[in-house]
């Protein structure tokens, strides 16, 4: 498409989950009619975005650092006749808008997560007024559906690939800042992800990661006008030639429905590893947090998905010090990870998030305790995760290729469990799938070897990422 506008350039920061990766390129598409074209660095940017996350510790005082930082960049170029347009996005904008423009007025634009698509309105508002633009409502109408069409993967290489289907969240867990600065519970209807799907496969990606705070919540408008599943969506998915994986994240155990666990035993494109979060082995605390089921129950779902695909991997979230946590309920939590046995887990000591019910809740646990509680339960973690990895070595897995590796003749490229495998081959594979012996464990990736038959160099499959047509050093 040709753009009458004269050319910009765009630098965006993100910090956060992977909706703000998505988030952030969704940005650039949505400003790339207007001229805007991605810069390196801030410095050279006539717009820069910082793509906030609020969930943990300090949020605030670090967005301050970084657009103290950032004031300067902008003073220097005004000094040299060159405008930046300032803008925070994400779910501090959300949160702190108005916090933010009274410490930094010399942002330009404060957008929460609902309004990227009047992103272009919002910049030229910004420069007729020459004033702040601040735009943290919740839209009635769906920021997707003004959306333009996402124009190719957010990673790196672009063999893999997030798709937001599902944004917000009606949980309401004690302690988390999402229902607040993302919104209510919201699915995009199937064609409308199928379509993003088809442009992501024909532009090379392989491995698709289905998005959503809540994202087995999904009951997207499907074209029969009925609200399907995210098991249904992926069964649609699955069918999609050239489509080799497909992930989701991230899950509740209370909407892990019979159809979901039922797609994990029917489609081989739906990876074994998943994603579900916990947050404590105690049902103390977990009705404290709202979360709305017991420890058993999250035990007795693990047996059943386990059932239905035997070599599912779990990873999981925890949060130790929530209000009121004692030690027994700690001991609980640390009992629930024995039980399962994790592949991976991320863990965090519970911070206070303005406006939710936990941040006001009497019995507030000392640092101290929350720090000792977080270094026991990762030394757990750490040592199941270990394990998983030691476990792998000597097992063929299938590896999907998504880019060269660090050594010569070196590929680099994911197992279905989301480990990182470097293998010797032909830079011909990165973008396809082949599978391989575990040779080695490494402190954060795993060694291979390719197993025959290899496949075949394929001709007629797009390349992934032009930048792939190099040769891997
Ligand atoms: N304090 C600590 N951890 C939190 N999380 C969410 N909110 C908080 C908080 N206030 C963690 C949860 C969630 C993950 C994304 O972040 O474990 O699953
Ligand atoms: Fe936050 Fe709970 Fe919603 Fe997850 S389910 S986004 S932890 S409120």
């Amino acid at each position: 498409m040709t753009s009458f506008q004269p050319e910009k350039r765009l630098h965006v920061i993100t910090w956060g989950c992977q909706m703000n990766v998505y988030d952030s390129a969704r940005m650039t598409d949505v400003l790339r009619p207007l001229g805007y074209r991605p810069a390196d660095t801030a410095d050279q940017a006539d717009m820069v975005i910082l793509n906030t996350c609020h969930i943990r510790d300090r949020a605030a005082e670090k967005v301050f650092s970084e657009l103290g930082r950032l004031r300067v960049i902008k003073e220097t170029r005004a000094a040299a006749g060159l405008p930046t347009v300032l803008a925070v996005a994400g779910c501090v904008a959300q949160a702190e808008g108005a916090e933010i423009l009274a410490r930094a007025p010399y942002v330009d634009i404060v957008l929460g997560p609902q309004t990227y698509h009047r992103l272009p309105e919002m910049v030229a508002r910004a420069a007729r007024a020459g004033g702040a633009v601040i735009e943290t409502d919740f839209p009635v109408e769906q920021k997707f559906d003004f959306l333009p069409d996402a124009t190719g993967p957010q990673l790196p290489g672009g063999v893999t690939a997030f798709l937001t289907v599902q944004e917000g969240c009606d949980k309401f867990c004690s302690f988390c800042v999402v229902p607040y600065t993302r919104g209510a519970e919201a699915s995009r209807p199937v064609a409308s992800v199928l379509a993003e799907a088809r442009r992501m496969v024909a532009g090379g990606v392989r491995e698709i990661s289905l998005l959503g705070q809540n994202v087995n919540a999904y009951h997207g408008e499907g074209p029969d006008g009925r609200a399907w599943s995210l098991a249904s969506l992926m069964r649609a998915l699955a069918e999609l030639p050239g489509l080799a994986r497909i992930r989701y994240t991230t899950s509740h155990p209370r909407d892990m429905g019979d159809d979901l666990i039922a797609a994990h035993r029917d489609l081989p494109a739906l990876m074994p590893f998943l994603h579900l979060p916990v947050q404590s082995g105690s049902d103390r605390m977990l009705a404290a947090m709202n979360r709305g089921h017991t420890a058993d129950d999250y035990r007795r779902l693990v047996d059943r998905l386990r059932a239905a695909r035997p070599d599912l991997a779990f990873s999981s979230d925890f949060i130790v010090g929530h209000p009121g946590e004692s030690d027994a309920d700690f001991a609980a939590t640390m009992a629930l990870i024995r039980d399962i046995g994790f592949a991976q887990a991320f863990s965090f000591k519970y911070s206070p998030r303005p406006g939710t019910p936990a941040a006001g809740a009497p019995l507030q646990v000392a640092a101290e305790v929350g720090d000792a509680r977080l270094q026991e339960l990762q030394a757990l973690v750490r040592q199941q995760q270990d394990r998983f990895n030691a476990d792998s070595v000597g097992r063929s897995m299938e590896v999907l290729f998504t880019g060269c590796g660090r050594k010569p003749g070196q590929l680099s490229g994911r197992s279905p469990y989301l480990q990182a495998v470097h293998a010797s081959g032909p830079e011909w594979l990165i973008g396809t799938t082949a599978m391989v012996q575990i040779d080695h464990m490494l402190t954060n990736s795993l060694t291979a070897s390719l197993l025959p038959p290899v496949p075949s160099p394929v001709s007629d499959m797009p390349r992934a990422n032009p930048l792939l047509e190099r040769a891997c050093a």
